[in-house]
């Protein structure tokens, strides 16, 4: 990927010009340094009112060729993968980029001996091993469309998820370790599985030695399968617009959205942008970078930039299958050291927590194989980003604060390590290929870019990792994200600009809290906490924590005759936690009789996220309220909360 390396700041500005000056000529460049089986008819089509967006439409490929296959000659030794396991005792495996090959396309013919075509829906609900890996490569081998759902999702949110896209295959293990706790994750599926009429087959790979029932003719283990596979298996030709994956993200409303991403643009975007923000050195079979980005690959990060950008780009990746704090709070650092990581790409929230231990589980570390430090998920404050930048970085590494979405695919605005100027706290500059409009209170743009400006973000030209539509739902798609502007795309974020044209990314407008990097829509949260019998209706808003950048408290008002306790407000996490997961639980709870509603019945949850952020000095306008006296003791109760 040599080619598509900018190395200077004048080389950055070069290509941002001619990006939006020329962007089909532009990309075509770009993505003619890939591997495709046949050229592009065109470059790009598209039109934001309906939405339509092709990139590269006509063009022939199978991302795996680009990602596998392509490497082989020049770095086929070269390790793909360095997977860490969640117990520092047990060892470390380190797969090969032709090893990686192997193993993808014997397991594809698992797929495909299992009834699985191009263009099937197969669920993925796997821990952080290999296997999730080989997994999602091989459904990408045969033009199978991977579903990931998060392996920390409860039962009911698989459910929902594979009845929507209608999965045929779930793939998922019988139990991991998270720390010192077991997750019997074939268990949860079982529960799930009781819901998914669209499910032929469960393929379970034993992490560990802990038994599972099985479910005869419908369950078969991952290595009694492969037994009975061929080892090769040539890739699937696919068009540039063919559905790669499905990913379901959180909106303002009760329903995930199923992100669909497509093949062709989705890998040039991620390839291109990982090359140039991490400034990752591939090119050479001697490369020592090493690259751990600490994302669970049950999210777009780990997507975008564990699996497909850096082996598309030949890097070195690493994944790391346990948490933070286990066996202690020196783990990540124990690791990097270890490894010799380079390249380190983690979120605020993990950067905020493990900087309230003492520094003696840094120090203990030697961190000096470190070069770029990478940030993502949520707004980073100015102490994270200093702590982080004096601690691990030692000053000496490059911070790049990267914002996108999983609806981007890829980073939209971003620092290129070690060549754009930082700044604490802000993203900087668009990369090339991104054009982002802030919009003031109007709707209108603000087109002055050498005054500084606070508005909403949105997009004014498609770029290639763009999501084309939600599985099922195009008019929502459009809805969401092309009806707030004409012809924009709308990010649902608020940001800054400063004088100098750097983006500052102040949070989202909508009704979706960033909680510990996860993107969570506070519409299902109260859809599950109203499940419980004793509830009568609910409010969920985000409020500022020092650890997890954001918390949620839920409001809550109960039937008549129901008792108000401590052992309630368990209860009711219980039922979120069974419902979407333990991370969705809420961190405080409040019992009122009332909500402030507008006379049109609407909750006013600004007034709501004031009393939770405790910030009731000036509540703004409440003479629209129904019921303005309810605030006084929502107020006075809060303080015992
Ligand atoms: O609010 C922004 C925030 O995370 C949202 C997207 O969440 P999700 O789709 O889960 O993807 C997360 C990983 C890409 C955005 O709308 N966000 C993401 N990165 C940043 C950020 N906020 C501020 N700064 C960032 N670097």
């Amino acid at each position: 990927m040599k080619n598509i390396q900018i190395k200077t700041f004048a080389e950055y500005k070069k290509a941002y010009k001619e990006s939006v000056e020329n962007p089909e000529v532009f990309w075509d460049k770009i993505a003619g340094e890939f591997l495709w089986k046949k050229k592009w008819d065109k470059t790009l089509e598209w039109d934001f009112n309906k939405p339509e967006i092709k990139w590269f439409p006509g063009g022939k490929l199978n991302i795996t060729e680009n990602c596998l296959d392509r490497h082989l000659e020049t770095i086929g030794n070269k390790t793909a993968i360095i997977w860490e396991p969640n117990d520092p005792d047990e060892e470390s495996r380190y797969i090969s980029y032709k090893q990686l090959f192997v193993k993808v396309s014997h397991f594809a013919n698992v797929l495909k001996n299992n009834g699985i075509k191009k263009g099937d829906r197969v669920c993925l609900y796997m821990p952080m091993i290999p296997e999730l890996a080989i997994a999602m490569l091989a459904c990408a081998r045969i033009g199978a469309v991977h579903s990931i759902v998060f392996a920390g999702f409860s039962s009911t949110a698989i459910a929902n998820r594979i009845n929507d896209s209608n999965c045929k295959m779930l793939i998922t293990a019988n139990q991991v370790y998270r720390g010192s706790k077991p997750v019997n994750l074939k268990e949860i599926c079982d529960e799930a599985l009781e819901k998914t009429p669209s499910i032929e087959t469960v393929i379970v790979y034993r992490r560990t030695v802990e038994n599972t029932p099985m479910k005869a003719g419908r369950d078969k283990f991952w290595f009694d399968e492969l037994e009975k596979a061929e080892k090769e298996c040539p890739a699937e030709e696919m068009d540039a617009e063919d559905l790669l994956f499905i990913l379901y993200t959180s909106g303002s409303t009760g329903k995930p959205k199923g992100m669909v991403h497509t093949t062709g643009g989705y890998m040039v975007g991620t390839t291109y942008t990982f090359t140039n923000v991490f400034q990752y050195n591939a090119e050479t079979p001697k490369s020592s970078d090493v690259y751990w980005c600490t994302a669970d690959i049950g999210w777009i990060t780990g997507h975008s930039y564990i699996i497909y950008g850096p082996l598309a780009a030949g890097a070195t990746t690493v994944m790391f299958e346990g948490i933070p704090s286990f066996p202690d709070s020196g783990r990540f650092w124990e690791i990097v050291e270890k490894l010799k990581v380079t390249h380190f790409y983690t979120a605020p929230t993990a950067i905020r927590s493990l900087a309230k231990h003492p520094i003696s589980f840094v120090e203990k570390h030697d961190l000096s194989s470190l070069k770029v430090l990478g940030s993502v998920g949520e707004p980073i404050n100015e102490e994270a980003w200093h702590w982080y930048n004096d601690n691990i970085g030692k000053g000496n590494c490059p911070i790049v604060d990267t914002w996108w979405q999983t609806e981007t695919g890829a980073i939209m605005i971003s620092p290129l390590a070690g060549i754009t100027p930082t700044r604490p706290t802000f993203a900087t500059l668009p990369l090339p290929g991104v054009q982002p409009a802030l919009m003031d209170e109007n709707g209108e743009e603000i087109t002055n870019v050498h005054e500084k400006a606070d508005g909403r973000l949105a997009i004014k030209f498609p770029w290639p990792s763009m999501a084309r539509t939600i599985y099922g739902d195009h008019e929502r798609f459009k809805q969401v994200y092309f009806s707030a502007y004409k012809n924009m795309y709308f990010t649902g974020d608020g940001a800054y600009r400063d004088a100098t044209g750097n983006y500052r990314i102040t949070g989202r407008v909508d009704d979706v809290v960033i909680v510990s990097g996860h993107n969570l829509g506070t519409a299902p949260i109260e859809n599950a906490i109203n499940e419980h019998p004793k509830v009568a209706e609910s409010a969920v808003v985000g409020y500022p924590h020092d650890v997890k950048g954001n918390a949620l408290y839920a409001y809550v008002i109960l039937y008549d005759d129901v008792e108000p306790s401590d052992g309630l407000k368990e209860e009711i996490k219980k039922e979120v936690s069974k419902i979407i997961g333990p991370i969705a639980k809420p961190d405080k709870i409040q019992f009122v009789n009332s909500l402030p509603k507008t006379r049109s019945g609407k909750i006013m949850r600004r007034i709501l996220r004031k009393i939770a952020s405790n910030d009731t000095s000036n509540l703004g306008d409440t003479s629209t309220l129904l019921n303005p006296e309810v605030v006084d003791s929502i107020i006075k109760d809060s303080k015992n909360i």
